[in-house]
């Protein structure tokens, strides 16, 4: 086994404004499994998180619950930490952004990059609400859509017709908060130059530090050009101060990755062992692992390393990015009744199922992780309680009542004993990679074999003529060391059931070195179950109970769930809508245009153009060029401010970076109906 390293590991900060769900325990499982398998292995590793405290959503919802923004983040603080106990994630630091350690970092890395000349200021113009005097963030602005008409639409894009603007575009507009009619308003903004990281940036994301879909993806947006970051908001916003000023604030994008060495500091002040700087200053030889969905990419990969590069620190060793939870194959849903908060499943569910199962789907890659409810249970029952816990359950009997709680004197099958030892480090090191799915795929694949061996021997058969005690006893000796290992090699995954087994075995908590080892002539106590069964009507219950009826606004403002408002179509309808095969001849950026990009697209004869909102997923046009994709080719004409669309391009993906051009096959044709 390699040396002790050091390393310090983050999940995501949890916004401050809303409860703890299926999306952020995908994360922190993920990252728990990861850490509890450093642990394992002998590593000194570190894991911190907090809540992410500032911003307006924060202030606002503290307002409408008449209380102050530090009464609420409290709170919500006291519910996430519990929640996570209750899911047995092992973070030795759950802290908060609204910290004096972290305001110390926020202002120390602030002036180092403002000495370096990295900080810049200009003048912005945003909508303003004059009602409240605040200045709004799209989402804060609804209005009528240019593109559609369709009235109740967000400040960004359309809900109805799927058009991207900004927030400036929209008819009528008026702000969420107070109702007002917005102004136009500028002021001092504060910026990072991050594209002076640029060449920093290009090496960096490629020296392993990120997944190859990843880097990818940010060689996209490195190619396209990098923009100085807005780091500044105007009072009122809860946050803090930018030193120097009496009413600009740190967006909260600034003060929150930072966040994570202040957790770390406020450990490192309660420990005797840890210091700050052997972590977090250039040149440190320990590793810094973060953890994070692909929505917040663009924050961990180009502005946090270059901050941090900026300011004398350390970057990050790795990016574990993963996407994003998918229930049945759809978006979570309050009114499917799948957006499900972690302290409704504890009501419901033990922890251990999920763990479970997100392990069995966690592959290392960025793909999104679909919980099939039948899948769910099937894979519980079968694999976990069916395969793995029914081991030790078959053979407990036959020690405690045949031997006296006596396991035998030697190792009964020394091939098959073989074979899982050879196994351990191959799975060590698929959970190295955090492909964790492959890991749990192997880990039952040797618990069919202790099954096969235990059913093959059959001791129940055995046990009937007491002149094969000694056998039966071996028997059952190689199968509760082979139960052993495979509860020790899923002890990452699963905890609680692990210190149960290791209750029962009579053995200290087991580590990665200890999996080598055979168990002779040691007593066991008495088995007490583990693991029961899971059954769908606890499932079904769990669902009713996350259930809820009216479609409410989500808590961080934000967009409510999309297919919350779909509605069914007849054929006819669909069939009025001409889809078409387009070749892309030509793609150009739109000057003053954030998000559009101009497409002059040939339909095997006829040419159009079409003004598409996909600039953000494919910020480099050039690489449009040439490429097939599919239109809808009757749509009518629309004026909008950069020009005439006369179609519509269609794409997968939430929206935003995430947009992903549909293609045809290969043999297809411009002009080619789709059908
Ligand atoms: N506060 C920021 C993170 C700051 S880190 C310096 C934030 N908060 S969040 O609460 O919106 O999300 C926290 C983490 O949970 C993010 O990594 C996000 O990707 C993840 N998830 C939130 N919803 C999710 C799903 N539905 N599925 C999987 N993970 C998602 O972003
Ligand atoms: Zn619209």
């Amino acid at each position: 086994m390699s040396a002790q390293r050091n390393i310090l590991v983050t999940s995501a900060l949890p916004n401050a404004n809303g409860s703890i769900h299926l999306g952020h325990l995908l994360e922190h499982i993920q990252t728990d499994i990861w850490v509890r398998f450093q642990r394992m292995r002998g590593h000194r590793c570190i894991y911190v998180c907090a809540d992410d405290t500032h911003g307006t959503a924060t202030m606002l919802k503290a307002e409408q619950e008449g209380i102050t923004p530090e009464a609420l983040i409290e709170r919500v603080r006291a519910e996430h930490v519990q929640d996570f106990q209750g899911f047995l994630i092992a973070h030795d630091n759950y802290y908060s952004t609204h910290s004096d350690e972290n305001q110390r970092h926020v202002e120390e890395i602030y002036r180092k990059l403002d000495t370096r000349g990295y900080i810049f200021t200009k003048s912005v113009e945003q909508l303003y609400d004059p009602e409240r005097g605040l200045f709004l963030a799209d989402r804060f602005v609804k209005g009528i859509c240019p593109s559609c008409g369709a009235d109740d639409q967000y400040g960004d894009n359309c809900e109805q017709c799927g058009a991207t603007y900004e927030a400036t575009e929209l008819k009528s507009p008026r702000s969420t908060i107070s109702g007002a009619t917005p102004v136009l308003k500028s002021s001092e903004h504060y910026f990072f130059d991050l594209p002076q990281f640029a060449d920093m940036l290009r090496t960096w994301t490629r020296s392993g530090t990120l997944q190859p879909e990843v880097a990818n993806k940010l060689a996209e947006w490195l190619d396209g050009g990098l923009r100085a970051w807005d780091i500044s908001r105007d009072a009122p916003y809860f946050g803090f101060l930018i030193p120097g000023t009496t009413d600009k604030y740190f967006y909260v994008w600034m003060d929150a990755p930072i966040g994570y060495m202040a957790s770390f500091d406020n450990l490192c002040q309660r420990s005797n062992e840890l210091n700050f700087d052997d972590y977090w200053a250039e040149g440190s030889d320990a590793e810094v692992h973060h953890f994070i969905g692909k929505d917040i990419i663009n924050f961990h990969a180009l502005f946090w390393p270059a901050v941090l590069e900026g300011s004398d620190h350390r970057k990050p060793t790795r990016i574990h990015t993963h996407g994003f939870v998918t229930v049945d194959g759809t978006k979570m849903s309050k009114s499917r009744g799948t957006f499900i908060n972690a302290a409704t499943y504890l009501e419901h569910l033990t922890p251990e199922y999920l763990r479970y199962y997100y392990a069995s789907k966690l592959n290392g890659t960025v793909d999104d992780v679909d919980i099939s409810l039948d899948d769910f249970v099937q894979r519980v029952n079968s694999d976990l309680v069916g395969k793995v816990v029914n081991i030790a359950s078959r053979c407990a009997g036959f020690i405690q009542k045949g031997s006296d709680g006596r396991l035998g004197s030697h190792i009964h099958d020394e091939a098959l004993w073989l074979d899982f030892r050879k196994a351990v480090e191959p799975i060590a090191a698929h959970y190295e990679k955090g492909n964790f799915a492959r890991a749990v795929r192997e880990i039952a694949a040797l618990a069919d074999r202790a099954n096969q061996y235990i059913a093959g021997h059959a001791p129940w058969t055995l046990a009937k003529d007491p002149a094969n005690a000694q056998l039966v006893q071996d028997i059952c000796t190689q199968g509760l060391n082979l139960f052993r290992v495979l509860i020790g090699l899923l002890k990452p995954i699963l905890p609680a059931t692990a210190e149960k087994s290791e209750a029962f075995l009579n053995i200290p908590p087991l580590t990665w070195p200890h999996l080598e080892d055979f168990l002779v002539e040691h007593r066991i106590n008495s088995f007490q179950p583990l693991l029961t069964r899971l059954e769908r009507k606890q499932l079904d219950a769990l669902i009713e109970a996350s259930r809820e009826t009216a479609a409410p606004a989500s808590a961080d403002g934000g967009t409510p769930d999309a297919e919350d408002t779909s509605t069914l179509i007849d054929f006819d309808t669909f069939a009025q809508v001409d889809l078409r095969v387009a070749r892309i001849v030509a793609a150009e950026t739109i000057d003053g245009a954030d998000k559009l990009l101009r497409l002059q697209l040939d339909l095997g004869g006829d040419q159009c153009q079409v003004l598409a909102g996909i600039k953000p997923a494919y910020p480099d046009p050039q690489a449009l060029v040439g490429r097939l994709t599919v239109v809808v080719a009757n749509l009518k004409p629309r004026k909008m401010k950069f020009g005439e669309s006369q179609g519509m391009v269609l794409a997968a993906g939430p929206g935003g970076k995430d947009l992903f051009l549909l293609s045809p096959d290969s043999g297809a044709e411009p002009g080619m109906p789709v059908q």
